[in-house]
């Protein structure tokens, strides 16, 4: 999508006009360059209530003399905020058709920077399919949208910076989804570090670095090489570095990527299992974050980890019963194998402390309990640090991805670490809040500064996206598969502070 600002009247394509509840005719202040003969459809259809202009609804008007319209409701007018505006901008998108064709002009004035620039980033995020696997003749491919928004004189330098920002963002929630959506057998470990690397020849402040398998069993990374080793595709470590040659600390995110979870040994049932592609969410997010900051041109130093590896049965898969040893030097008991993403963690967590960071934030659908919890309405959220989780909380709240405050309980400490071979367990002793024994589980492989013994441990944060990364039917930004999720968020806290 093309989108481009000017303050001129005239309307090319499509008009798309948003309106408030209870618009009883085109404001008049939106009339200049209108079609007389639109305008009066648009009053009649207005005046006879036929739409009432609700948050997120559409109307269009089409085959008329005065050209092609698509009227969008914005809600109540005192309750249009930022996220009211992006709602309506993705509405645009989710309900444009062939017939509105592919020249688009949203129609604004008296309105600040602000709500525009919302309304178009939720035209951007929500111009997105992914059809790379469907045969299409040439002519039945579209060409790209080309939107105009008009604005009032003066507005349009700023406007167009910061639906310049807008788009550089949304080009790192689509590559989360592209890669949340490519089907496993294409989306492999290897598959993943590979196109890292190609990436990250587009950016002259931007490194990355593969830890192949072989380097990993060498560095004893034994929860990544024990998930992994059971398939023929081998797991790796990817790492991230923006601006990394930058003196200071700063965040670093980690993710869980694992490109498919068939459970392992303790196999999954099969109902439903093709979802488990979209178990490398965590590190998808990651990956669309590192592209949202490099595209927009972020300053600060990000370093990211991606923990890559396949979940497969096979003669060399880990056993329910084995032990491991991780990075950390903790050896884990392995009592059900489908726990998995808490192991490739383990080690990525732990090799989060050689960066000195600022905080640590990882991402990983990691347990079918938060969904339990939550639904897919909002992200687990836990953290070692009350005022850091608050943090991220507001940031998931300013762009409208909600992260909801879970408990870090030293009991569900405790039930993780009560193994009688080894010092901890991959499984709680129960069924119950199997979300939150997860992030206790998780909390004992954040290192301490410097991995001092008696430091305190660097601020660290968990994000279980596990109903929140794909299939989320009320996410208004996107149509259906991967969600692409938190990426904006992350970029909100990273840049905003
Ligand atoms: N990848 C799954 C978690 C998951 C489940 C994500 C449903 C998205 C939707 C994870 O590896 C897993 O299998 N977790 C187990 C943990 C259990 C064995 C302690 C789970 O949630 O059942
Ligand atoms: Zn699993
Ligand atoms: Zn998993």
């Amino acid at each position: 999508m093309n989108v481009s600002v000017s303050p001129g009247h005239n309307i090319n394509g499509t008009l798309i006009l948003p309106l408030f509840e209870g618009s009883e005719e085109v404001p008049e202040s939106l009339e200049a360059g209108l079609h007389t003969a639109l305008k009066g459809q648009i009053n009649r259809i207005l005046q006879d209530g036929d739409f009432k202009a609700k948050l997120k609804s559409t109307m269009s008007i089409v085959g008329g003399e005065g050209g092609k319209a698509m009227l969008v409701g914005l809600g109540k007018e005192d309750d249009a905020d930022i996220h009211a505006y992006r709602k309506a901008g993705a509405a645009v998108i989710a309900n444009r058709k062939k017939v509105h064709g592919t020249d688009l002009t949203v129609k604004f004035t008296g309105v600040s920077i602000v709500v525009m620039g919302a309304f178009s980033e939720g035209m951007l995020l929500r111009d997105y399919s992914y059809d790379h696997y469907k045969q299409q003749d040439d002519d039945e491919k579209e060409s790209e949208i080309d939107v105009r928004i008009t604005c009032d004189e003066g507005q349009e330098d700023e406007l167009a910076s910061v639906i310049k920002i807008h788009a550089g963002v949304a080009s790192g929630v689509h590559l989360s989804r592209d890669l949340g959506n490519c089907p496993p057998n294409d989306m492999y470990p290897e598959a993943f570090a590979d196109q890292a690397w190609e990436w990250a020849k587009d950016y002259d402040d931007v490194e990355v670095t593969i830890i192949n398998y072989d380097q990993a069993v060498k560095a004893g990374m034994g929860g990544l090489v024990a998930v992994g080793m059971g398939s023929a595709r081998k797991p790796c470590m990817v790492i991230f570095e923006l601006n990394g040659k930058k003196p200071g600390r700063s965040p670093l995110l980690v993710g869980k990527g694992i490109t498919f979870d068939t459970g392992g040994i303790s196999l999954k049932p099969g109902a439903n299992m093709d979802e488990m592609k979209y178990d490398m969410g965590g590190s998808a997010t990651v990956f669309g974050t590192m592209q949202a900051l490099a595209a927009t041109g972020h300053k600060g130093k990000v370093v990211a980890i991606t923990c890559m590896a396949e979940n497969m049965p096979s003669s060399n898969a880990q056993r329910p019963g084995d032990v491991i040893k991780t990075l950390s030097g903790k050896t884990i008991e392995i009592l059900n194998t489908d726990a998995e993403g808490r192991l490739v963690l383990s080690d990525g967590l732990w090799k989060a402390g050689e960066f000195d960071p600022e905080y640590i934030i990882d991402f990983a659908t990691l347990t079918g309990a938060c969904v339990v919890a939550l639904g897919h309405e909002a992200t687990g959220l836990w953290s070692n640090d009350d005022d850091f989780r608050t943090r991220i909380h507001e940031a998931g709240n300013a762009v409208g991805e909600l992260a909801w405050p879970m408990p870090l309980l030293p009991a569900f400490e405790k039930e993780m670490t009560d193994s009688k071979i080894a010092d901890t367990r991959n499984l709680g002793a129960g069924r119950w809040g199997g979300a939150n024994t997860a992030a206790a589980f998780l909390k004992q492989f954040v290192p301490t500064r410097n991995y001092e013994k008696d430091a305190e441990q660097i601020t660290w944060a968990h994000m279980d996206i596990a109903g929140t990364y794909w299939g989320a039917k009320t996410n208004s930004m996107v149509g259906n598969g991967a969600t692409g999720i938190h990426v904006r968020t992350m970029y909100h806290l990273i840049t905003n502070g």
